[in-house]
């Protein structure tokens, strides 16, 4: 819900309403989905370098990053000695989807940048777009023009900021036009510079592909930026852009990467559809620490723990209401994962000491009884190594219509939280309990049966002619079902062991070969690493196969899409090829469905032209007039009055905002035009101590 108690302690003199009790409340919709999960503000700036961190296995895979920033060129003569962004591009690649932001004007020398003369910068980008091309690499967000124009261009360099901006636009258009091109890049929004800066490139067809900003100066006013820039936009006839914040902070640089200030950004970031942010870097002799997630060169630091939740985060993000979006306090980012049957939210900031994370229409997966795991990291110092998170409690959860609300008191403004919800019997499809790489198997030790599909060519992983004989080899097909294209995954700690549904024989490298190329067949299971796999969560539901022996991961042979192409070992390149879906062939029966959480004697009144007749036949009244749609089935939509299922016509208007109405508010009554709060969803009244919605007739 949304939470009074944030309101009242700044309204307690003039609200004649009592306050109840002050804690921090924060509400998850699970049924309110943003988007996928994208993991959008997991980059940094300068964050990654050519030889630190060294490890990027342990230290940068696992956080599943989204998109970093690094300089077009660096070495002497620039403004950067590090991070040159084709070595940082390569280093990248083990990062399926990861991308880096290409910094144009870090090419320049000095701070502010040392304007050379157009022709000179012109030469500058030439050169580093041809050796961009001959680099091969595909993994880049695009080309950022400029960095902070309203505090580094000078008039004195010759030309305005906006002229340089349209010439070098246009050059990239001609020379690397399949390359997204990123700007302003203002070191703080303010909208009459953002305004001004449109209306010049849309009357210039100079628009930037993806707009970005810096958010240093202030996690309070970052919300109203993106509604600032989303009405521009509208105002000025432009279509919606995606939005990199390309360096973001606290205030106070201290607390750069600390999970309590993070949190919030994180929160906002995926509440607004950021699509990209990276973190800041205000410590010059540490570059390569990812935003100072890493306390050292070689450590990990608390902040880099909590990104970590945030990197496991998949399926979809869902919709978190903080106690004030424009405030400094608490905030957070959830996600559900229908296929891994898992509820994540993770959160921290500003808090009176006791928090309250409330969740509502919480998956069906989940049945009756949900258990909740609640873990917390602390953070000293963006220098101090982390020993990692501490479990708070874990606890069972009865479910009631689709809620629970778990407190935790002792609560710290630094420190970052998560609250981790699978089944309560332990039959999540998610192996990991949060703490690995999603794993697609139960984690019995007999495992689940899949059929294994490729990313890229759709085929299944398969027995040649199904054959059940040892050293049999292994292909892709189309899918028929048949037996030789089933497959159980089982889990053995951190490993996997997959074998043929049918033989019981294992997926193996033939020979225990570890080159490029060394082929997979079937063989009778002796439990050698040849025969284990581990996963590599590549987004999307989509896992690499790593055999554990070898190193190398499952692949299509020449990306072959052709029926019978081999399936063989090869380095993890990040291709399509190499990524596989584990689709359960005997799925969980879903038995509990949101509605019937809701039990069956309807109140309301009977109304046969108001609602559907195929609900109404089911013994469900219709809902009374002003409902709301919550769910919509074959059978029509339904509302929720006095927690009972009734039928709901859609035609039914509300008496104020569905945007409002449709969160499980009440409109308030007519007349009551007392506005106090307004956001994105409209305006918000108060009766009987809730809030609710302003009605349209006032
Ligand atoms: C918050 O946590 C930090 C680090 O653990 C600690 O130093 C600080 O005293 C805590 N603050 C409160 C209010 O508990
Ligand atoms: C939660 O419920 C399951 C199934 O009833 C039980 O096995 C488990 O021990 C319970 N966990 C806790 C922490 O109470
Ligand atoms: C997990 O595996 C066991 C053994 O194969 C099976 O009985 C159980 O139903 C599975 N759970 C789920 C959720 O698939
Ligand atoms: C699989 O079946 C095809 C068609 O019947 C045949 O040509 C091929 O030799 C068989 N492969 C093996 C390994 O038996
Ligand atoms: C099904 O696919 C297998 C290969 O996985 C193939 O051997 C078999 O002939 C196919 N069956 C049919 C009916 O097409
Ligand atoms: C690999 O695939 C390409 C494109 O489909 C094809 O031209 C080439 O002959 C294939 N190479 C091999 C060794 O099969
Ligand atoms: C990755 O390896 C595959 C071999 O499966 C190859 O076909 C592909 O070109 C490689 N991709 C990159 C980006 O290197
Ligand atoms: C039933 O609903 C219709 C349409 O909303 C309305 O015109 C009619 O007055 C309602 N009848 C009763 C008995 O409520």
């Amino acid at each position: 819900m949304k939470s009074l108690a944030y309101f009242f302690t700044y309204a307690l003199t003039v609200v004649p309403f009592v306050l109840v009790n002050a804690v921090s409340q924060l509400t998850v919709d699970c049924n309110a989905k943003i988007r996928r999960a994208t993991h959008c503000a997991s980059g940094a700036h300068y964050g990654l370098i050519e030889n630190v961190p060294k490890d990027y296995k342990s230290l940068v895979a696992p956080l599943n990053i989204n998109v970093m920033r690094a300089p077009a060129r660096a070495g002497n003569g620039r403004q950067q000695p590090i991070g040159d962004v084709i070595k940082v591009a390569q280093r990248l690649k083990e990062s399926p989807g990861a991308r880096v932001t290409i910094e144009l004007a870090d090419i320049l020398p000095g701070w502010p940048y040392r304007w050379p003369g157009i022709q000179t910068w012109f030469n500058e980008i030439r050169s580093f777009i041809n050796d961009k091309k001959k680099s091969g690499l595909t993994n880049f967000y695009g080309n950022e023009i400029w960095n902070e124009p309203d505090v580094t261009w000078k008039d004195s360099n010759g030309l305005s900021f906006n002229q340089m901006w349209k010439q070098t636009y246009d050059l990239l258009r001609q020379i690397d036009p399949n390359e997204k091109i990123i700007g302003p890049s203002f070191s703080w929004y303010e909208e009459n510079k953002m305004k001004n800066f449109l209306q010049f490139s849309k009357q210039n067809n100079c628009l930037p592909d993806i707009i970005a900003w810096h958010e240093l100066s202030g996690i309070d006013g970052v919300s109203s930026h993106f509604r600032s820039y989303r009405n521009l936009e509208k105002s000025l006839g432009i279509s919606e852009r995606p939005i990199t914040i390309n360096e973001y902070c606290d205030e106070n640089h201290d607390l750069e990467g600390q999970p309590g200030s993070s949190a919030r950004f994180i929160g906002r970031f995926e509440r607004y559809k950021v699509d990209s942010g990276m973190i800041t870097w205000w410590f010059v002799p540490h570059p390569g620490r990812l935003g100072s997630l890493l306390a050292s060169d070689t450590q990990k630091g608390a902040g880099w723990y909590f990104y970590k939740w945030y990197g496991d985060m998949t399926g979809d993000m869902v919709s978190v209401s903080p106690p004030n979006e424009n405030s400094k306090l608490i905030d957070g980012a959830a996600s559900v994962d229908a296929s891994a049957q898992y509820v994540s939210f993770i959160f921290g900031g500003p808090n009176d000491g006791s928090v309250k994370a409330n969740f509502k229409n919480l998956p069906s997966f989940l049945g009756s009884s949900a258990h909740v795991k609640v873990e917390k990291i602390d953070w000293k110092s963006k220098d101090t190594p982390s020993n990692g998170p501490n479990t708070i409690f874990e606890k069972n959860y009865s479910i009631s219509n689709g809620q629970i609300s778990v407190d935790l008191s002792g609560t710290n403004a630094s420190s970052g939280y998560r609250i981790y919800i699978t089944k309560a019997d332990g039959s999540s499809n998610t192996g990991n309990n949060g703490n690995d790489q999603p794993a697609p198997s139960n984690s019995s030790s007999n495992g689940e049966r899949y059929k294994i599909i490729n990313r890229y060519t759709n085929r299944v992983l398969a027995v040649e002619n199904d054959s059940t004989a040892n050293n049999a080899n292994v292909l892709q097909w189309g899918d028929n079902g048949s037996s030789g294209q089933q497959w159980v995954v089982a889990k053995e700690g951190d490993q996997y062991r997959i074998t043929s549904y049918d033989t019981n024989k294992a997926l193996d490298v033939s020979g225990r070969s570890t080159a490029n190329g060394g082929n997979v067949i079937i063989y009778d299971d002796h439990a050698q690493g040849n025969q284990r796999w581990k996963f590599i969560d590549a987004g999307d539901g989509y896992v690499i196969i790593e055999n554990v022996n070898s190193g190398k991961v499952l692949d299509v042979d020449n990306a072959s899409k052709e029926y019978g192409a081999n399936i063989m070992q090869w380095n993890k390149n990040g291709s399509t090829n190499q990524q596989w879906k584990l689709v359960p062939l005997n799925p969980p029966a879903v038995t509990t469905t949101i509605k019937t959480t809701v039990t069956k004697s309807a109140q309301s009144t009977n109304n046969a032209s108001s609602c559907s007749a195929k609900i109404l036949s089911q013994g469900y009244k219709c809902c009374k007039e002003g409902c709301v749609v919550v769910y919509t089935d074959d059978d029509g939509t339904w509302g929720v009055e006095n927690e009972e299922w009734c039928g709901c016509s859609s035609k039914i208007s509300t008496t104020c905002p569905p945007t409002i109405a449709s969160q499980g508010y009440q409109c308030c009554s007519p007349g009551n035009c007392a506005v106090y709060s307004e956001d994105e969803s409209g305006k918000w009244g108060i009766e009987n101590n809730e809030w609710c919605g302003t009605p349209n007739s006032c």
